[in-house]
């Protein structure tokens, strides 16, 4: 039997109304349960390593040829990372990754995201008159959570690495002291964010030397950052969130108007969570958890789509039904998520495939739900400007991580002394409810700001493991970080390989605003037509994240990384 749209949609609203009534309840519901375990016993025998920059990706190499593993290599294209493209990530601000060890094949999901201040205070994220001030929320120190990627990368190293995190900062140190040659993105980043950085006298003595941003290609020097990364080296945890680099962030955040303490720094902790696994057509996608929206979406577009043979199905009708899969998924994730130590989710039921029977079950196969007809979701939006590398090691070691500063620049806020260019994460935080962030879209309770609380996150690291590839795969992008993975994780199981997954043309629906993006050249003349027809609302959108791809194929141990073509080629690299 078949119902019309409006039917369904009553369907949802009790289904959601349902869920509503469930989430509410006092049930645990984030789960505590260890992290997973999946034994490969192959072993490729070499290293694949794609990232966003050519220097991150040979410091990785660097420290895999001096005898560390995936994780000490991680360190070292996260910290590279931090001197030679500060626009995206950073040890100012965060990460999340998802690990596989391949000696116990252990799964375990890294959350080193940033923190609110215990000091925090919604009100100094609204203006006099009570609308949200834009500008508190995403320059200068009270728009910079407690960062917790030097904290992450010493965990890596303590706990899964092989070589001590000085031996795998030490490419980080080198590059940030002797200098390297910047490229036109940076500048550009500078450029864009100059009037800001402006602002802040050590960021302007930063990236405005002379008062004009550095010049491509010529030497420019990060000694502030170098000392640092040298001083987390030698004394881990301690080395940053302590001591001569914890007070003078302390110190600067202050002097500049923020509300940090010493034991905020202090007190910061690295949280080891359970992945979110989803088994899809036989493969089992391994994935970001809360804080983190992103593999919950993933979960639930999967376990809708679970229900369909896209194979058989023409272009049109596989498109959207993967668009009116995300779009419930984005209306869910607006209202439930939040930091899983603050926030009752009802993962169970997100995550169930009972539930994405029931969403199934309000989707026409020819027509386009309005997402107005869908029960009303406060929305969020996690940020544009982020960065994603991947690291397959020689013994099967697998890291997939993501790491951000949040906007371009972050807050554009460099403590004095330190090098440190802080994040603007608060602004992840729903300020003030219901009201639009940055991106113009809106913030539910489940993310409102609270000491010591993480900001949700779109950030969404994910490995794929099927009975005879693996794949390593994860994007910047905001709120498209959630699409893009999710459609390079379909292009995998497709069967492309590193380069054609990164390079795929790309869509997204996030249910609020009501209209599908698209990447120039995803659809043809027929496509864009008949998805028109059925009432889907497409345009063109011109900046997609840069996607850094392992696989490794298990038949033949061959590994093959591949950067996004949008950006730079050639940045992926086995050896
Ligand atoms: N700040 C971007 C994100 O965490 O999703």
């Amino acid at each position: 039997m078949t119902f019309p749209l409006n039917w369904r949609v009553a369907l949802l609203g009790l289904l959601l109304t349902t869920s509503a009534a469930y989430a509410a309840d006092s049930r645990p519901t984030s789960s505590p349960a260890a992290p997973s375990a999946h034994v490969i016993t192959e072993r490729p025998g070499h290293a694949g390593i794609a990232s966003a920059n050519f220097h991150a990706t040979e410091a990785g190499h660097e420290v895999l040829a001096k005898g560390g593993n995936a994780f000490d290599a991680a360190i070292a294209v996260a910290a590279t990372l931090s001197v030679v493209e500060p626009e995206s990530s950073g040890i100012g601000g965060g990460f999340m990754a998802v690990l596989h060890r391949a000696s116990d094949g252990r799964e375990v999901f890294i959350d080193a995201r940033e923190t609110a201040p215990a000091a925090v205070n919604a009100k100094d994220y609204l203006n006099k008159d009570g609308t949200p001030n834009r500008d508190t929320a995403l320059n200068g120190p009270l728009s910079a959570g407690i960062p917790g990627e030097a904290a992450g990368l010493a965990w890596l190293s303590t706990h899964y690495g092989k070589l001590p995190l000085k031996e795998s900062l030490a490419p980080a140190v080198r590059i940030a002291r002797d200098g390297f040659k910047p490229d036109g993105r940076l500048v550009n980043a500078i450029s864009e964010r100059a009037e800001d950085i402006r602002r802040w006298p050590a960021s302007a003595a930063k990236y405005l030397p002379d008062g004009k941003p550095p010049v491509v290609g010529e030497v420019w020097r990060d000694p502030d950052q170098a000392r640092t990364l040298e001083l987390l080296g030698e004394h881990g945890f301690d080395g940053f969130y302590r001591g001569e680099v914890g007070k003078k962030l302390v110190d600067a955040v202050r002097a500049a108007g923020g509300n940090w303490t010493a034991k905020d720094l202090e007190s910061y902790q690295v949280k080891e969570r359970t992945p979110i696994v989803v088994n899809y057509r036989g493969y089992r996608v391994v994935t970001a958890p809360p804080a983190s929206s992103g593999g919950v979406a993933v979960a639930e577009i999967l376990n809708i789509l679970s229900g369909y043979d896209l194979t058989k199905l023409d272009t049109v009708h596989r498109t959207h039904l993967v668009i009116e899969a995300m779009r419930r998924a984005f209306r869910d994730h607006n209202d439930y998520l939040g930091d899983p130590d603050f926030v009752k989710m009802p993962m169970d039921m997100l995550l169930s495939p009972y539930y994405a029977a029931g969403l199934r079950q309000t989707i026409l196969m020819d027509k386009a739900t309005p997402s107005s007809m869908l029960p009303v979701s406060a929305g969020t939006d996690p940020g544009m400007h982020t960065t994603h590398f991947s690291i397959i090691d020689k013994d099967g070691n697998i890291a997939s991580i993501t790491q951000t500063v949040n906007y371009t620049m972050g807050s554009t806020f460099v403590a004095a002394g330190t090098g440190v260019l802080l994040n603007d994460e608060m602004d992840d935080f729903a300020l003030v409810p219901n009201k639009p962030n940055v991106y113009g879209l809106l913030g539910s309770d489940a993310n409102a700001p609270a000491p010591g609380k993480r900001m949700l996150s779109s950030m969404t690291p994910s490995i794929v493991f099927g009975a005879d590839r693996v794949g390593v795969i994860g994007s910047p992008g905001g709120s498209t970080i959630i699409t893009q993975v999710l459609e390079g994780i379909l292009a995998f199981i497709d069967g492309k390989d590193a380069a054609g997954i990164a390079g795929q043309k790309r869509f997204h629906h996030q249910y609020m605003p009501d209209r599908v993006d698209v990447e120039s050249g995803t659809f043809d003349a027929a496509t864009t037509e008949g998805l028109t027809r059925m009432g889907h609302t497409l345009k063109e959108r011109s900046s997609w994240g840069f996607m850094n791809v392992v696989t490794w194929d298990l038949k033949n141990n061959k590994l093959d990384a591949a950067s996004d073509p949008r950006r730079e080629s050639g940045l992926g690299k086995v050896q």
